[in-house]
């Protein structure tokens, strides 16, 4: 599967597009459509991710306060275990994620893909934590 046909300008709904999935961790790219609030859910063990595109207003609980985040292209960060948090793009937005364990809960208001590509690229583009 060619990836310009998964990114695409004119989005139904956020796409949840696994590039690799294994035991212990999956590399995930989000295609998020601009306005789609994804609901506030917790996270288990370890999600990094970095913004690649876009604008993502953040709102997440943490030691009992509420954070506000917006997050731009180049942004690195990650939520763990103890924490919830609800994401709404600003814009058409592109973001990575490295989970692990692999989230056995799939948002049912995204349009989740499996691609299986080559992940030295993208490997690369996480941050290192
Ligand atoms: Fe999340």
């Amino acid at each position: 599967m060619n990836i310009s046909k998964i990114i695409e300008p004119q989005l139904q709904k956020t796409k949840r597009i696994i590039i690799e999935e294994a035991k212990d961790h999956s590399i995930v790219l989000f295609h998020w459509k601009a306005g789609q609030r994804v609901p506030m859910h917790a996270h288990s063990g370890t999600c990094i991710f970095k913004v690649l595109s876009g604008e993502i207003n953040e709102t997440r609980i943490a030691n009992n306060k509420i954070h506000f985040n917006t997050l731009l292209p180049g942004f690195e960060g990650s939520i763990g275990d103890g924490q919830c948090h609800t994401m709404i793009p600003v814009k058409n937005s592109i973001s990575m994620h490295y989970y692990s364990p692999v989230p056995k809960k799939l948002c049912p208001s995204m349009e989740h893909i499996k691609l299986e590509i080559s992940t030295t690229i993208t490997k690369r583009m996480l941050p290192k934590n």
